[in-house]
């Protein structure tokens, strides 16, 4: 249980907060390329910030604060040139480093625009994505995670939900879910609807480790009937500080992204790399498929018939800031407890002045691997592959059958395809 002082200090994600100003060390996706190419300027809500995020003629992006400083009308009504984003107002010019080039309605000789300076932070183009930096000078390097730059088939689904994004990150270090919510709860749901439940997420956790890592939290698991020696415990998969987990198994390789836009939404990303041992070859992509998830049906229930729509219902629920001052954390919470301290640990550092020590990078480098399991549960890889496809939130992709085609593919050049029929529940 917490102090609402404590949990205000964990969840406040606003200019001038403790968590805002740890939060503003590090780089965030906030936009698909293809989104930009469809329409150069955007809208984006960052950390309870709003900003025009744009691409320029010469194939970068830049951006802004919203509000342009002349009479502050919005920029992402702008005119993107050569060169910067012009307001649509009055035509005050801006370049990438927030410096006004330009004042068309201004006397000739004027020097006024030298005194005129608007917020513009960095922005980079990774995996697909546009990622931005807002935080203070110097920026650190944008770490490129395996998932982001390796070669294979990618397809991110994506939703806002309307919650802070710290409940989505305790989940990431609470391993007992996983047979409660996607066990239990999925066969009770799969005995209503008349479909059967994977039964791989039924098995009891007898032993569960978190070990803090350079980008961390490492999460490890045994299950029952399996040992330590599997890859679930051996290897395990890590919560990447401060907004993501790292997961996958069977050729599928994610990384879940929880950008909090500000206290009470979170733009939340299942970005897949799918890579089944056996394929070199992947299908041409300029961008990753990209796609809206569906978490909430059209009477306003939650879906809760696939495994990550389950996750959605449970972090929504817990309220849009859950309140952490009535809260009761047992043992099995141990996780929960040891990322709020590493929070608390990486604010004090950035309050004091100093660089986050976790996940923080300010090496050049061209990739960076991640620890995750290949082989999940000991389970058989299509078998795996096939039911996250079809029981995750990839079920809403357009590339559904392009991919469950990769994974066939895959295991029939490996030679150990599944000796049974999957049975999985309809749409
Ligand atoms: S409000 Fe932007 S130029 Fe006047
Ligand atoms: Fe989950």
């Amino acid at each position: 249980m917490l102090s609402k002082e404590q949990n205000d200090a964990l969840t406040r994600v606003g200019p001038g907060t403790p968590m805002g100003d740890l939060l503003r060390m590090y780089w965030y996706p906030v936009a698909f390329q293809k989104d930009l190419d469809d329409w150069p300027i955007k809208k984006v809500r960052l950390l309870g910030e709003d900003f025009a995020l744009w691409k320029t003629p010469e194939g970068g992006y830049g951006i802004m604060q919203e509000r342009c400083p002349h009479r502050h009308a919005s920029m992402v009504y702008g005119v993107v040139e050569p060169g910067g984003l012009r307001c649509g107002y009055h035509g005050w010019k801006f370049d990438c480093d927030g410096v006004c080039t330009d004042q068309p309605a201004e006397p000739d000789k004027s020097s006024f625009k030298e005194n005129i300076k608007a917020f513009a932070g960095k922005a980079e183009a990774m995996g697909g994505m546009v990622w931005v930096y807002i935080g203070p000078d110097p920026a650190p390097e944008l770490p490129r995670f395996d998932v982001f730059v390796d070669p294979g088939f990618k397809d991110a689904g994506h939703s806002v939900l309307p919650c802070n994004w710290l409940q989505i990150m305790e989940n990431s270090v609470d391993p007992h879910h996983v047979e409660w919510l996607h066990g239990n709860y999925f066969r009770f749901i799969g005995e209503q609807k008349g479909f059967v439940a994977p039964t791989g997420f039924q098995k009891k956790h007898v032993k569960v480790g978190f070990d803090a890592m350079e980008w961390g939290i490492l999460k490890r698991r045994v299950l029952e009937g399996n040992t330590e020696d599997m890859d679930d415990w051996a290897i395990g998969h890590p919560l990447v500080f401060p907004y993501c987990m790292r997961v996958g198994g069977a050729g599928i390789e994610q990384m879940q992204i929880r950008v909090p836009i500000d206290d009470t939404h979170t733009w939340t990303l299942f970005y897949s790399n799918h890579q089944p041992v056996g394929l070199t070859e992947f299908p041409d992509q300029i961008y990753p498929e990209s796609y809206e998830y569906r978490w909430l049906d059209d009477k306003g229930e939650h879906i809760v018939d696939y495994i990550e729509g389950q996750d959605v219902m449970a972090w929504v629920t817990q309220g849009d800031i859950t309140d952490r001052t009535a809260e009761h954390i047992g043992k099995s919470d141990i996780g929960v407890v040891m990322l709020r301290r590493m929070f608390r640990e990486q604010m004090a550092l950035v309050a004091e002045g100093k660089d986050p020590t976790v996940a923080f990078t300010r090496e050049k480098h061209d990739r960076i691997g991640l620890p995750c399991e290949k082989d999940k549960f000991g389970v058989n890889f299509l078998e795996f592959a096939l039911a996250w496809l079809e029981m995750g939130s990839s079920r809403y992709s357009p590339a559904l059958d392009t991919i469950k085609k990769l994974h066939i593919d895959a295991a029939s050049i490996r030679g150990d395809m599944p000796g049974q029929n999957l049975v999985v529940p309809g749409q």
